[in-house]
């Protein structure tokens, strides 16, 4: 299935209190990093595992150990960014192939300012993180520039998604599963989401 709600209690009450209007810029940025985290743990649940046998205390033992492509994480900036450290939390040892995309404030249309991606990026499991999906432009974008370099195997991990941006990711790109804490309600006539979280980019960084 492409699309998965995590509906863990633990999820639903960050994501509530990331909801309140007057939380601060601390919080925020705490609770992005948390529940990036926590959509981490849920999108890696199926990745590969192979036996290795390791010296452990008592003598040889037999221990599991993931196994199959690296991970590259690809965060959009610059909003992506305030899930990244809690993504590496729990997969530490993965690349970052940072994606530069404003979106267009009057016509929605997503534009590229950055794209520094790791080298061999084709031989690895790009999951991709952004706070918000809302038309799906920054997202598309991303994954046909993913595409484009190789990459095979694409996840996407988003705190807060709308349904016009999951069916224009599904429609565009039916092979990317998508993660995310709340799948809202809909957009409002300004392209944000409703309830939504606001501009995460702002709150992030403060920048409001
Ligand atoms: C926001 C958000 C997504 C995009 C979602 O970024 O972080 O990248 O908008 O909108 P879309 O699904 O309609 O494309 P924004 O362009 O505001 O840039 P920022 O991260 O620099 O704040
Ligand atoms: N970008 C945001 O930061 N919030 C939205 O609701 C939509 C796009």
């Amino acid at each position: 299935m492409p699309i998965h709600e995590i509906r863990h209690p633990l999820i639903r009450h960050k994501i509530g209190l990331m909801r309140r209007a007057d939380i601060s810029t601390k919080n925020f940025r705490e609770l992005a990093q948390e529940v990036g985290s926590i959509l981490t743990y849920e999108a890696t649940r199926d990745l590969p595992l192979e036996n290795e046998q390791i010296q452990g205390w008592c003598g040889t033992v037999q221990v599991e150990k993931i196994s199959g492509k690296k991970i590259t994480v690809v965060p959009i900036l610059r909003a992506g960014i305030g899930m990244l450290d809690g993504v590496l939390s729990l997969i530490p040892g993965a690349k970052v192939s940072a994606v530069g995309i404003a979106r267009n404030e009057e016509t929605f249309q997503a534009q590229t300012y950055l794209e520094k991606l790791v080298p061999q990026i084709d031989q690895r499991l790009a999951m991709i993180i952004d706070p918000m999906l809302a038309t799906g432009g920054s997202m598309i974008a991303t994954i046909d520039m993913l595409k484009k370099a190789g990459c095979t195997e694409i996840r996407a991990l988003v705190l807060v998604a709308a349904p016009e941006g999951i069916a224009a990711v599904g429609k565009a790109h039916p092979d990317v599963d998508i993660y995310t804490a709340s799948i809202d309600q809909h957009l409002d006539e300004n392209g944000y989401i409703v309830p939504g979280l606001g501009d995460a980019g702002d709150k992030i960084f403060g920048t409001k």
